[in-house]
Parts: structure tokens; sequence; C-alpha cells
């Protein structure tokens, strides 16, 4: 922000701007918008390819997809390999979410293929229902808006999530092994979700969709609502899934410095558009990035 727009007597305010943690300087929403509309690079499929490790696992090609009539996502692309974790940063309303609702069969898709690996061999799953990506494909999505239904219990909630399995044995024995990883969660077992805390409650969100047993997870804003105590506690159980259970997870985050700290990849979306691709390190260190959407 230039200095001459600043108010004469304020001495270093703090103010909010996009983040939702206190800035020296306030960039505007619309500033946000209109700056990272400028940086926006064409993002080469060479650059998208370059950053996945071994074969892609995920990939969208070429993806036109929105609501209705309305194209959100315009040829969009993405590659993440089996076991990476790719964080997708932005302005609100730039189309994050959306590339989630894509791959999980929310949008209306008018172009573009998404593909995953089912054992050996790579598999379009673009029409596939959301069952099928449940179950067959081994997606599961953790969804930004509170989720769990609160006077069913913890065990009830994780049984739930398991309601694509097989039987009801399939997914009592699937929430047994949560329980064995989260002692947190066997310890509320009997107790309606309602008496959660924040912490708990995020943590009951991300198993529910483990009871899947999927490859890939795709999280919406793990840390949203959450104490600094618990995001970092969400971030370590992401961690955990992805390095000890090799699992891949595709998050949008709009604490972008956790996110990118956390994930191996980061895409900056604007305006439906991939605006810029790195490793999650890389773009910590970009300039840009910084001012724009990590309030440096
Ligand atoms: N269900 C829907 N029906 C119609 N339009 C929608 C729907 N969901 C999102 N949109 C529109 O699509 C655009 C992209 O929204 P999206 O939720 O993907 O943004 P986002 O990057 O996730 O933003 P935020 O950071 O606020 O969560 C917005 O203009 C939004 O109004
Ligand atoms: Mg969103």
């Amino acid at each position: 922000m230039p200095k001459g727009n600043s108010p004469k007597n304020t001495k270093s305010e703090s103010s909010f701007g996009y983040h939702d943690w206190a800035v020296e300087s306030v960039i505007s929403v619309e500033d946000v918008n209109r700056q990272a509309q400028e940086l926006s690079e064409t993002v080469s499929l060479e650059k998208i390819t370059g950053l996945v490790q071994g074969e892609p696992f995920l990939k969208i090609e070429g993806l036109c997809a929105g609501y209705g009539k309305m194209e959100i996502l315009h040829d969009f692309n993405l590659q993440v390999g089996k076991g990476q974790s790719l964080c997708m940063i932005g302005p609100n309303g730039a189309g994050k979410s959306t590339v989630l609702h894509s791959i999980f069969g929310f949008t209306n898709i008018f172009s573009g293929n998404i593909l995953t690996r089912i054992g050996d061999s790579e598999t379009l799953i673009t029409k596939m229902s959301s069952s099928q990506k449940l179950k067959e494909a081994g997606i599961s999505y953790i969804l930004q808006d509170n989720s769990v239904f609160p006077d069913m219990t913890v065990e009830e909630n994780l049984i739930m999530g398991g309601y694509l399995k097989e039987n009801t044995d399939a997914a009592e024995q699937s929430t047994e092994r949560i329980f064995e990883k989260y002692d947190r969660l066997k310890a509320r077992r009997n107790k309606p979700a309602r008496v959660l805390s924040g912490g708990e409650r995020r943590l009951l969100e991300i198993s529910r969709a483990l009871v899947m047993e999927p490859e890939i997870l795709l999280v919406d804003e793990p840390s949203i609502g959450l104490e600094p105590r618990f995001i970092d506690m969400v971030f370590e159980i992401l961690d955990d899934l992805q390095r000890n259970e090799g699992k891949t997870i595709l998050m949008v985050e709009q604490n972008a410095k956790k996110g990118l700290e956390f994930a191996d990849l980061g895409y900056v979306l604007v305006s439906g558009n991939l605006a810029m691709a790195g490793s999650g390190d890389e773009l910590l260190e970009n300039p840009d990035v910084g001012r724009l959407f990590l309030g440096g």
C-alpha cells in the first residue's frame, strides 16, 4: 500500500485485511484480487508435471467447470503424486473449493478430465458418482462446513462415515482402527458429538473420512475457526496421514503460511485460473505471495 494513503495520525495501527490475523499494512480484498490478477502467469504443463514425484496419482486436465451455466474454473490443470500433499491458496471466490467440488462430483463439468490411478491403471473418474468415488476410487472429502451430526455419538458419527462399506461389520472394524489410533476420540466414543471441543470435532470430521480408508483426502480449510493449538494439532494429524500412511492430500487453506509450510506443492488460484505453482517452500519465499497472502 502506498505510504501516502495511510491516515496521518495513526501509528502502525493493526487492522484486518485479507488475513484473519492482525497485520501492519492493510491490503483490501479488492487490492489482493487486482494485484493477484496482475501476477498471473500462464503456468505451463511442464512446470505442473515437474513438481510431481513419480507418476501423477491425481490429475486434472483442462477442466472447465462451474455451477449451473456459470463457468468458474477455466482450463484448470493440477497434478499431484502418490503420497504428496498440495495446498491451494488464493483470494475468496477464486474457485479453490470448486476444484474439490469438481473432483468429488458436485459441479457441472463442461470439459476436461479428472483421472486417478486405481490399482495399476490410470482411470477416468470425471463422470463417476460421488459414491463411486468414495467406494471405488478411494477419494474422501472433508467439507469446509461443520458436518458432524451433533446429536449422534462419536462412534455413530464414525460408523456413518462408513455407510458405503460392504456391511456394518466392516464399518465397525474400520471405526475400531480409528479409535486405536486416536485415544482422544476413543475416550469420548459414547458422547454426543455436540460436547466435543472445536479441535476434537475437527479430528472427528477427519476421522470420519478415514473410515472409508481412502487413498486421497480432499480437505477444505482444515484450520478454519480453530484456536492456534488446535490448528497445530490438525496439521500434525494430516502430516502423520501423509508421511506414515501414504495418503495423498489435496487441501485448500486460508491460512496460507500454515498450508504452504505443510504441503509439498502450492498452487495459487486467481479467478478460476492457476496463477502460480511451485513447491510449498518456493511459494513461501516468493515476495508476491508474501505480500498478498502471508501478510508481510
Ligand atoms: N453452489 C454454488 N452455486 C453457485 N455458485 C457457487 C456455488 N459455490 C460457489 N459458487 C461461486 O463460485 C465461485 C468460486 O467459489 P469457491 O467457493 O470455489 O471459492 P473459494 O476460492 O473456495 O473461496 P473461499 O476462500 O471464500 O472459500 C464464487 O463466485 C462463488 O460465488
Ligand atoms: Mg472455499
